[in-house]
């Protein structure tokens, strides 16, 4: 038996994916069997299954305080995103400008750099040492070929939570659409998505099944799907509907909304700051991002003379899931281009933990991992000393005489 499958697994990296909620599960069961037609029949099955994805439709809608016609079903965050961006190019050949931020998710800065391949100028915003856009900035940069703003509500390495509601009010007053990626915050922020043009949002970070999620679409706006095929989800993507996905997204958004309702967001608070105070007394640490504009469920650290990887292995061994930078880059020993964003330089860069936190997470399980990450830290410097004292001029002298 392997080593983890006896350990007890705390999971500390629900902005990786999220575990599926038993309730979501069981919701979304019968549409695997009893219920497994297309949605697009013309059958009483078929019929049952176009009702079940128009409920979801509608719990979404209500959550955001839109319309149903105006919720698209996409199968994540990262199509949401391509849709938002591409579909809008597409429909508006004449504006060939659009905004960013340098810290957005890559299925935003890659989308983003396609088009600049497209002969299109793409003006990426810096953000300051907390990983807050300039909303000035942003302001300055519009001019008449502007077509779109693109700014993420909270990031998905550092938590920080963005003004998008000030960036929206802008766009609207230059009358430039405005997109956010809300991957990271549906579910657990209140979100009015009415003050937007177009939101993206994705189902597994929400306690929901992978390869699912939406793109918001305000009423009236000139945007095209980038899918060709049958015409579904009104013309705007193609493709036969993820049923039991798009049922279990309805059912978690109805679990959020009773979290968001009772406050639960208070508790996780707690646990996430006794996290960051207690790692802050370690020597050589850095919290990155904003301390108060954060969302309740992310610490990023940074530590001196510590491989972020390294880390991340040894608190594997002890059953911690956690992770150094966004999932998406963790394949990669690149710094994080977020981190350098904030003003890290590689060394710091790269000595970054990120922890998430999840509704499943309780106080035990945290005490036992900052004990476990304090253990870590000083076992690791304790090896990078010990390398330097050999390796540096006489130090093997001094090693032997010891
Ligand atoms: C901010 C942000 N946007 C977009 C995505 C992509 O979402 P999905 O995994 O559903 O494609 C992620 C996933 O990590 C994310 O964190």
């Amino acid at each position: 038996m392997g080593n983890t499958e006896m350990m007890k697994i705390i999971y500390l990296d629900n902005a990786a994916t999220t575990p599926v909620d038993k309730e979501v599960l069981k919701e979304m069961l019968p549409y695997f069997e009893k219920n497994f037609e297309n949605a697009s029949t013309l059958y009483k099955l078929g019929r049952e299954a176009r009702r079940a994805v128009e409920k979801s439709r509608k719990i979404i809608a209500d959550f955001l305080q839109v319309s149903s016609e105006e919720i698209i079903f996409t199968s994540g965050g990262t199509e949401a995103n391509n849709l938002a961006i591409k579909g809008v190019a597409l429909a508006n050949p004449g504006k060939k400008q659009i905004i960013t931020s340098v810290i957005e998710h890559p299925s935003v800065l890659e989308t983003c750099r396609f088009l600049e391949k497209q002969g299109y100028r793409v003006d990426y915003i810096p953000v300051d040492k907390e990983g807050i856009v300039s909303v000035e900035e942003i302001k300055r940069r519009i001019n008449k070929d502007t077509l779109l703003v693109s700014v993420m509500h909270v990031n998905n390495e550092i938590g920080t939570i963005q003004p998008i509601e000030e960036i929206a009010e802008i766009c609207r007053q230059k009358k430039v659409l405005f997109h956010t990626d809300a991957v990271q915050s549906f579910g657990k922020l209140k979100i009015d998505a009415s003050k937007f043009d177009l939101l993206s949002a994705s189902g597994h970070k929400i306690n929901c099944v992978k390869g699912v999620g939406f793109l918001y679409i305000k009423k009236g706006i000139r945007i095209s799907g980038i899918l060709n095929g049958g015409g579904q989800e009104r013309g705007m993507r193609s493709g036969t509907e993820n049923v039991s996905g798009i049922v279990s997204l309805g059912k978690a958004v109805e679990i959020a909304e009773e979290r968001i309702k009772n406050k639960e967001s208070e508790r996780v608070e707690r646990l996430r700051d006794k996290i960051i105070n207690e790692l802050l007394k370690i020597n050589g640490t850095r919290l990155n991002g904003s301390r108060d504009k954060r969302i309740f469920s992310n610490v990023n650290i940074s530590f001196e003379n510590i491989e972020g990887e390294a880390l991340v292995l040894l608190l594997d061994d002890k059953g911690i899931c956690c992770s150094t930078g966004s999932a998406c880059s963790s394949h990669s020993l690149k710094a994080s281009s977020v981190l350098k964003a904030i003003g890290l330089g590689d060394f710091g860069a790269h000595g970054s933990l990120r922890i998430t936190l999840g509704w499943q997470n309780n106080e035990k399980e945290i005490d036992f991992t900052i004990n476990e990450i304090k253990k870590a830290v000083a076992r690791l410097r304790k090896i990078s000393a010990d390398v330097l004292t050999k390796h540096m001029p006489g130090g093997e002298e001094h090693e032997k005489e010891r």
